[in-house]
């Protein structure tokens, strides 16, 4: 019975000193394992005589009931303390002065066209939009574009299982717009479009910017007019050399290309226009004894090219952060 008080007294003595889990899992196994010291005065307990068997199974059953509760309640100390460390030591200074955020920039395709977003709004453009899913009748046949032209051709349209386009140009959103809207039209319309072609100036996806005035006197002048004092505006130059070359398209007669002198002296083909053909004006259900009206296109990639001296095309749908940081605090202001 002493040495059972002793074991006792011993063990509580130790675990009270014992500030870690792993200290006290050791000192668990020492009394209460599989050949603990408690454990081990359990295993006695056959060798005694009958009569002490009962006194000393009791007793060795409290000492077990004891040790087991001072072990509970030094794991509860130990818990807490381990807690309260943890607070102190992850506590947040609230006075820190925050951390800031860095600034993204606009991609040059977005800061490129909302400068021509600007410039013609300036002028009293309207803004629309068109689906990029198209349908033949749209793409082409209201273009004035007959079945055999050569821009039908597979190599340059992608075609959906349902025989729809994805539109190559921005002008089926003209046929559109001025079936719904009564002349005077005046309006311009942005958008992604599509063409199988890949290379350093040329993406299968890539943006165009398309321009459609129609009234009753608008004329070759007016659409010069137009042009030259955009181009001048977008590329912040007063004196552009602006040069009107005549050129074919289906859906305008006359046609023109435009051209800038660069400068390094060199001419660069920069846009596509014309007095809208009557056959497309008809199509539009817009009377061409009475209204006329003319009609441009242009790449907003080839201008961002261009206005930002960028040599690949494919830079512009990479993602390289090292190159769209270069537009940082850029926006669409014309200054
Ligand atoms: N749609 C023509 C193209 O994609 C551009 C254009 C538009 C030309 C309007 C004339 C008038 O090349």
């Amino acid at each position: 019975m002493d040495r059972l008080s002793t074991i006792l007294s011993e063990s509580l003595e130790t675990l009270k000193t014992l500030l870690t889990m792993h200290d006290l899992d050791q000192c668990r196994a020492k009394y209460i394992g599989k050949s603990g010291l408690i454990t081990a005065l359990m295993q006695e307990l056959k060798n005694l005589p009958i009569d002490e068997k009962k006194e000393f199974g009791a007793k060795v059953n409290q000492i077990k009931a004891q040790f087991e509760q001072a072990w509970f309640n030094q794991k509860e100390l130990i818990l807490a303390k381990e807690l309260e460390n943890k607070l102190n030591n992850e506590s947040i200074d609230v006075t820190l002065s925050g951390r800031n955020s860095a600034l993204g920039s606009l991609h040059p395709i977005s800061i490129t066209l909302s400068k021509m977003l600007n410039i013609f709004s300036g002028l009293g453009f309207d803004i629309a939009d068109g689906p990029e899913i198209e349908t033949d009748y749209y793409n082409f046949k209201a273009l004035n574009i007959p079945d055999h032209h050569p821009a039908r051709a597979m190599q340059d349209t992608f075609y959906t299982e349902t025989s729809n386009v994805l539109r190559t140009h921005t002008s089926p959103i003209q046929i559109r717009y001025a079936q719904k809207h009564k002349p005077p039209i005046k309006v311009i319309a942005p958008g992604r479009v599509y063409r199988v072609d890949m290379d350093a100036t040329h993406s299968p996806m890539f943006h165009q910017l398309e321009g459609l005035w129609i009234d009753k006197g608008i004329n070759f002048a007016n659409l010069k007019g137009v042009i030259i004092h955009f181009l001048r505006l977008f590329f912040a130059n007063d004196d552009l050399q602006v040069r009107f070359r005549a050129s074919f398209f289906p859906f305008t007669e006359p046609s023109a290309e435009v051209d800038i002198l660069s400068k390094n002296g060199k001419w660069l083909e920069i846009l596509g226009c014309g007095m809208v053909h009557p056959n497309v004006l008809r199509n539009m259900g817009i009377d061409s004894e009475e209204y006329s009206g003319f009609a441009f296109g242009m790449g907003i990639d080839r201008f961002a090219m261009l206005k930002y001296n960028i040599n690949d095309l494919r830079l512009m749908f990479e993602n390289d952060l090292d190159f769209l940081r270069q537009f940082q605090g850029m926006s669409g202001a014309l200054l």
